[in-house]
């Protein structure tokens, strides 16, 4: 299966961009689902389809869903859900609807998560597009497996472990609800299942991220910061998209905007290279329907193939130096002061701004330590050096 993500800041035609790829991936034979996973869920209106939870067909080849939390939930997460409807009502929250646990932070996102695994797993289609919520909640989403593993790695042995021993004291002592052994396996699911996805999301023979933007200064640098992150986390993003560029013959009140692109467009090109742009001019009408998001698939891709890898990029790589080793990561538009490390025996913690993004170092990095880093070609290096732990205490 080829996944194809599209992400970038609030309205700049994120979904219009994902449901015209999906429909010219599906009238080029392959078989497609677009899935959005944003809670406003326009993916619909861009259509110009009702969409349901579960896939339903547009036309040959290609397939829509929109994720629905609740939905999920009663399907799949019942035991949780029950268990943490008790625990609200133990605490007091008796008015709260079981539906409305699906405000719960990260659950939307969660969901998402697991029906691109879903999809994945069941192998039914050729060509999986996801339709993402703005930037910041799409890194997010792209984070939580990060997240919730290291919790999860630490905590829930010894949850598990602790429940066997504690349960049958509290029931005694306490009517506070405990979960069952049905809620702790069904969290582990959860989080195996999370594990997975984002094996999925990083291999670099099956997904890809494309940015789209738009030719404005505050876009543009909303896409630059993204691409860092991704790239922190190991994604990979083969083009941007510039959606919206305006035709050189607007007059009148436009024309201004029209100057203004015009400098940020070569700027654009060069900021992101070697990443290739991929244009759409800006439409006369809103983009909806199927008439108008073929034409808008032909303005972006022409004759090629959307599912093409259009960049294959450097990745993280590791390499021997004489003292030790070197591990490189592509981090574009970022300065040495803005990246901290730190390494805590096998765990590599870089934080990037608000970003942190654990890396578990490979057993020939993790008895080292690391030692420097620095940046050379919008690449950090970080380097590790001296004898490894089992040597020096030999010596
Ligand atoms: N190239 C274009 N020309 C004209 N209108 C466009 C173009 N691309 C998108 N639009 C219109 O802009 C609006 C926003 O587009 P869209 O919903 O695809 O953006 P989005 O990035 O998904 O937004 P959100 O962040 O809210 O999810 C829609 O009305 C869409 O029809
Ligand atoms: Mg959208």
């Amino acid at each position: 299966m080829r996944i194809l993500f599209y992400t970038g800041k609030g309205g700049v035609g994120k979904t219009s961009v994902a449901a015209a790829t999906a429909l010219c991936c599906a009238r080029r034979g392959y078989r497609t689902i677009v899935l959005s996973t944003d809670a406003a869920h326009s993916l619909g209106d861009s259509l110009g389809i009702d969409l349901q939870a579960e896939p339903i067909k547009i036309e040959e080849n290609l397939w829509a869903q929109e994720v629905n939390t609740l939905y999920e939930l009663e399907q799949n997460w019942g035991e949780v859900q029950r268990y943490l409807t008790d625990l609200l009502a133990w605490q007091g929250v008796e008015t709260i609807a079981q539906g409305e646990l699906s405000v719960i932070p990260g659950t939307e996102e969660l969901f998402s998560l697991l029906q691109i695994k879903r999809h994945y797993d069941e192998g039914k289609f050729d060509v999986l597009v996801v339709d993402a919520a703005p930037t910041g909640e799409t890194l997010r989403l792209l984070s939580l497996p990060d997240i919730v593993n290291w919790w999860i790695v630490r905590f829930l042995p010894f949850v598990r472990g602790a429940l066997k021993v504690v349960r049958p004291v509290v029931r005694r002592m306490s009517d506070v609800p405990i979960a069952n052994d049905d809620v702790i396996n069904s969290a582990e699911e959860a989080i195996d299942a999370l594990t997975d996805v984002r094996r999925i999301l990083t291999k670099r023979d099956v997904c890809s991220a494309r940015i789209v933007l738009n030719l404005e200064k505050m876009v543009i640098r909303e896409a630059q910061r993204s691409l860092t992150y991704l790239n922190l986390f190991g994604y990979a993003v083969d083009a941007v998209i510039v959606n919206r560029v305006l035709p050189k013959e607007v007059n009148g009140h436009f024309a201004n905007w029209r100057t203004l692109q015009q400098e940020y467009e070569p700027l654009v090109d060069q900021t992101f290279s070697p990443l290739p742009t991929l244009k759409a001019p800006h439409f006369t009408q809103e983009v909806v329907g199927l008439e108008l998001l073929e034409q808008l698939g032909k303005e972006l891709y022409g004759d090629q193939d959307p599912t093409k890898f259009f960049y294959e990029g450097p990745v993280q790589r590791v390499e021997r130096t004489p003292e030790g080793f070197l591990l490189i990561i592509p981090l574009p538009f970022v300065s040495e002061e803005q990246v901290h490390l730190a390494q805590k025996s096998d765990e590599l913690l870089i934080s990037v701004g608000w970003h942190r993004h654990r890396i578990l170092l490979p057993q020939s990095l993790a008895r080292m330590q690391a030692s420097d880093a620095f940046f050379e070609n919008d690449e950090m290096h970080i380097v590790f050096t001296g004898l490894p732990v089992a040597e020096k205490t030999v010596s």
